[in-house]
């Protein structure tokens, strides 16, 4: 992606398309600034009520100006109701327009809002025209040879920002979606390429060529010896053994701040011997979602150099069948000594997860922990794609998650973490059993992890729900969206310093 700045419209080059937006008033669209040499043309549609101006209508009129063949006109609706949010929806819809008409270049003209920031209003667009600005192709080599992905490779804002900072903004937003577009390839990946030795591959190749990053891989041996119990267990059906990937990014060496990232790497999960039926494992390559949050958001913060100390701690394994796999009903001591009985072996993410959070808060002195995971089912009943699941035993982070949720519409919704259902855990045998019945199963799965992670303060955010879609959904995509990123880094712009 190329970026240019200019701050008048006559600067501009040549282009494939230009955007312009528009207002609605009084069911009618009006422009959001002054344009003279276009003003003939789209006064017809809106005078024929075929363009009116409301939130993400795009209507694409042939022209024939010297710069562009095509103008865009752009609704955005009611300026009184106007939200970044809907500026990203807007501006996603007209680019997902462009990229299926192959369209390359776009100039576009920033409309100046009241109440809002230009700077605001910038991120916002940039953001819904980088993230729909993505395709997953690797799968159909031959489908892509006959007709090959094109995407927007230049943009061109025209505003009265000085261009240095216009530029600057939007690389910032370019490198964050660099992050997204790579984690949707991680999970878009084929689970049979996409297995724990290749995200341990991609840590060290990130080690390699981020600054001050470095990465630790724990192979099968060394979890032996780390007594990683329950990574072991979940790991033993499987052809690739597990690992623990540690991925480290000192960017602020006076701090004694320091976070913790966890992402849940089960990187197929058939459900083990307690095996799911067919309509429920087809998509499981995308249990491994919440490791590419982790990994990719420590991507985007070491490229940002953020001033932020940043340890992404992932636990990778299949959760497979084979005469080797672990069993329901039998007992496995977890790294932290407790012993877990199995009540369903397709409760794996908790397990890896609880070693996985036990070991960062034993070696990693961790200020603030923060998992991912693709943990339960039972959040996208209670949720839907719209938010993800909060639970945190700190009200503060909680707040802080939720505040960065609602700013970069990756919300997410605080859950309980009553402790009577603790008892629904309680096991004859062992410990603590991995399930307590259908009721509160979020939150259940949550309670479990919070038994491994002592006092210090923790978020778990279950990605179940958001990480996967089914269908597009706005400026996300169908299957793999990279969630969590974009929320990450705005909570470490604002984390203690
Ligand atoms: N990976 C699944 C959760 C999941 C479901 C992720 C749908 C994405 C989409 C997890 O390991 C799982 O199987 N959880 C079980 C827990 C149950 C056995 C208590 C579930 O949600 O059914
Ligand atoms: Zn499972
Ligand atoms: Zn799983």
């Amino acid at each position: 992606m190329n970026f240019t700045a200019l701050s008048q419209l006559k600067q501009r080059k040549p282009a494939d398309l230009l955007i312009l937006p528009f207002f609605q008033k009084d069911k009618q669209a009006v422009p959001s600034a002054h344009f003279p040499e276009f003003e003939s043309l789209y006064s017809l549609p809106i005078g024929a009520k075929d363009f009116t101006g409301k939130e993400g209508e795009v209507l694409i009129l042939y022209v024939n100006h010297k710069q562009e063949k095509r103008i865009a006109l752009l609704g955005l609706g009611d300026p009184k109701k106007l939200t970044i949010e809907i500026l990203r929806r807007a501006y996603a819809a007209v680019t997902t327009k462009s990229i299926a008409t192959k369209l390359k270049s776009i100039n576009l003209v920033l409309p100046t809002l009241k109440g809002f920031e230009s700077k605001e209003i910038l991120s916002g667009i940039t953001e819904g025209m980088l993230l729909v600005n993505y395709q997953f192709s690797q799968l159909k080599p031959e489908t892509i040879k006959s007709s090959p992905v094109s995407l927007i490779q230049e943009i061109c804002f025209i505003s009265s920002i000085k261009p240095a900072e216009v530029l600057a903004i939007a690389k910032k937003h370019l490198v964050i979606c660099t992050a997204i577009y790579l984690a949707r390839d991680l999970v878009n990946g084929n689970a049979d390429d996409v297995t724990p030795q290749y995200l341990a591959q991609f840590a060290k190749h990130l080690a390699k060529t981020l600054p001050h990053t470095q990465a630790k891989i724990l192979t099968k041996k060394e979890l032996q010896k780390e007594k990683m119990g329950l990574l072991l267990a979940v790991g033993r059906g499987s052809a690739c053994d597990p690992v623990l990937i540690t991925l480290s990014y000192l960017g602020n060496p006076k701090s004694k701040e320091h976070l913790v990232l966890i992402g849940k790497g089960v990187t197929y999960d058939t459900g083990g011997l307690n095996m799911k039926p067919t309509g429920g494992m087809e998509t499981m390559k995308c249990d491994m979602g919440g490791a590419a949050t982790a990994l990719c958001t420590l991507h985007a913060a070491a490229t940002l150099k953020l001033p932020v100390n940043l340890t992404v701690v992932v636990p990778s394994t299949e959760n497979a069948v084979s005469a080797n796999s672990f069993k329901p009903g039998d007992v496995y001591i977890s790294h932290s000594g407790k012993s877990v009985e199995i009540g369903n072996t397709d409760a794996e993410g908790r397990l890896i997860l609880a070693d996985a959070l036990s070991y960062a808060v034993k070696k990693l002195k961790p200020t603030c922990l923060i998992d991912f995971a693709t943990l339960t089912g039972a959040i996208d009943i209670a949720l839907g794609p719209e938010a993800s699941g909060l639970f945190s035993n700190d009200d503060r982070l909680a707040a802080q998650l939720f505040e960065a949720g609602q700013e970069t519409f990756e919300r997410v919704w605080r859950m309980p973490l009553y402790p009577e259902y603790r008892e629904n855990l309680k096991s004859e045998i062992a410990d603590i059993k991995n399930v307590g019945g259908r009721s509160a199963g979020s939150i259940l799965a949550a309670l479990f992890l919070s038994e491994f992670v002592g006092d210090i303060p923790w978020a778990h955010l279950d990605i179940a729900s958001t990480a996967f879609l089914s269908a597009n959904r706005r400026y996300h995509p169908k299957f793999a969206t990279g969630i969590g990123i974009r929320l990450m880094i705005y909570f470490l712009e604002r984390f203690k310093r």
